[in-house]
């Protein structure tokens, strides 16, 4: 590392709460799908910042907008109107069939906002007992804790509890379980349509057709947790729908801002009219800067992304599942679009990503044995093909065998 790395290294061991365990590099600017760490040494980013830099690194459309407005308005707080969050909350309702948006500022603000919507609503409507929420092993909605509560993962819950109550799991891949733990004393069920931090994972489709049915026989509330997987990330608006769901509410965040710390939780009507003046808020939630990155985003999402991503997907899954069949070392691809999970075993899954960031590309591991992509959903295919092909190698390396490249 260089003396900046260091220096950088040093500092932050002394003052900075130590809950990251880092990779040894120092990113100080990017271009694209490429980042430039402080000895100037460049890298493929095939992970954007774990979903968020959608239109990749120094967007000049995103730079001059968060510029001008910079330079007008950043905050107002919500004790006052401003010209753009009825704007963006319009266009976002087009996008998703969700009328009405509540403005934060990440996933887990939107996880916990749609929490929070679906007991207001059982409530307003004198069900006060019904507050049970079903969520799925291998989820992942947050850190905060309700959105912890509905967190699978015993390492993130453990230290913590006690949690929420009244919070079930259910296995993704148990339809018939799922349809005993969705009653009438269901508030919500609250899904990841692919789950992400879970290893890539979309929802089994007949565990999908157990859902819309239980949900609509009891009137219990869908929660589509979209933070990941939604937003044109894997060449559709949101995965939910492909899973032909129609949830009630959406939690949204990482694309949407492209880099600004932006949230969102949708509510369709029937749940909204059910919220009233100081439910929720947020001092920061939909300012002028958040509104702003989210209005460029979407400008690109409704300007042909959502179709360049799908193509995109398709060299990207062709690439996967060749390196799939090539190398011992790969199980199993999974995902769509641009979100993809390579199974391997979990000490070359940790040894993939250190000999990737080696040969200039970023990817991290996930759920113990998936090494997980998520680029810029304006990856061009040039940069599919080197990020492919440094990957591939990164496979060989990782698992002992040659590096050559293939004939
Ligand atoms: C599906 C899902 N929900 C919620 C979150 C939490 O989002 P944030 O880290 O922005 O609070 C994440 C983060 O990885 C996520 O993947």
């Amino acid at each position: 590392m260089s003396r900046l790395g260091d220096e950088v290294r040093a500092v932050e061991a002394a003052h900075v709460l130590q809950v990251y365990r880092r990779l040894p590099v120092v990113l100080v600017r990017g271009k694209g799908c490429r980042v430039v760490d402080d000895d100037g040494r460049e890298y493929l980013d095939l992970l954007s910042g774990i979903g968020v830099a959608s239109l990749g690194h120094a967007h000049a459309g995103l730079a001059q907008a968060i510029a001008d407005q910079a330079g007008e308005l950043l905050h107002t707080s919500n004790l006052y109107f401003h010209p753009l969050q009825g704007e963006v909350a319009r266009r976002r309702a087009r996008l998703s069939g969700l009328a009405r948006t509540f403005f934060c500022n990440s996933g887990t603000e939107a996880v916990e906002a749609c929490l929070k919507f679906a007991r207001r609503y059982w409530h307003a409507r004198g069900e006060t007992d019904r507050t049970g929420i079903v969520a799925f092993d291998g989820s992942f909605h947050g850190r905060t804790f309700g959105s912890l509560s509905v967190t699978s993962g015993a390492a993130y819950r453990t230290p913590f509890q006690p949690l929420v109550p009244d919070v079930r799991f259910v296995s993704p891949r148990d339809a018939a379980a799922l349809e005993a733990a969705v009653t009438e004393r269901t508030a919500a069920v609250i899904v990841e349509p692919i789950q992400g931090e879970g290893g890539v994972r979309p929802i089994p489709p007949a565990t999908a057709a157990a859902l819309a049915d239980r949900c609509a026989a009891t009137g219990t509330l869908l929660i589509a947790d979209e933070v990941q997987c939604g937003l044109g990330r894997t060449g559709r608006a949101f995965y939910s729908a492909t899973l032909g769901l129609a949830p009630d509410l959406m939690a949204l965040g990482k694309a949407l801002g492209a880099g600004v710390p932006v949230g969102a939780a949708l509510l369709g009507e029937r749940v909204a009219e059910a919220v009233a003046f100081g439910d929720h808020g947020s001092t920061y939630g939909g300012n002028l800067l958040a509104c702003r990155a989210a209005s460029v985003f979407l400008d690109a999402l409704e300007g042909g992304l959502i179709e360049r991503v799908a193509a995109a997907g398709v060299r990207l899954r062709a690439g996967l599942e060749a390196l799939a069949e090539a190398s011992a070392a790969v199980g199993e691809v999974r995902g769509d679009g641009l979100m993809w999970g390579i199974d391997v075993t979990a000490d070359v899954a940790d040894r993939v990503v250190a000999t990737a960031l080696e040969r200039g590309l970023l990817i991290n591991r996930t759920a113990g044995t998936v090494v997980r992509l998520l680029p810029p959903l304006t990856i061009g295919d040039a940069d599919i093909d080197e990020a492919l092909e440094r990957l591939r190698q990164a496979l060989a390396d990782a698992a002992g065998a040659t590096s050559e490249p293939a004939p």
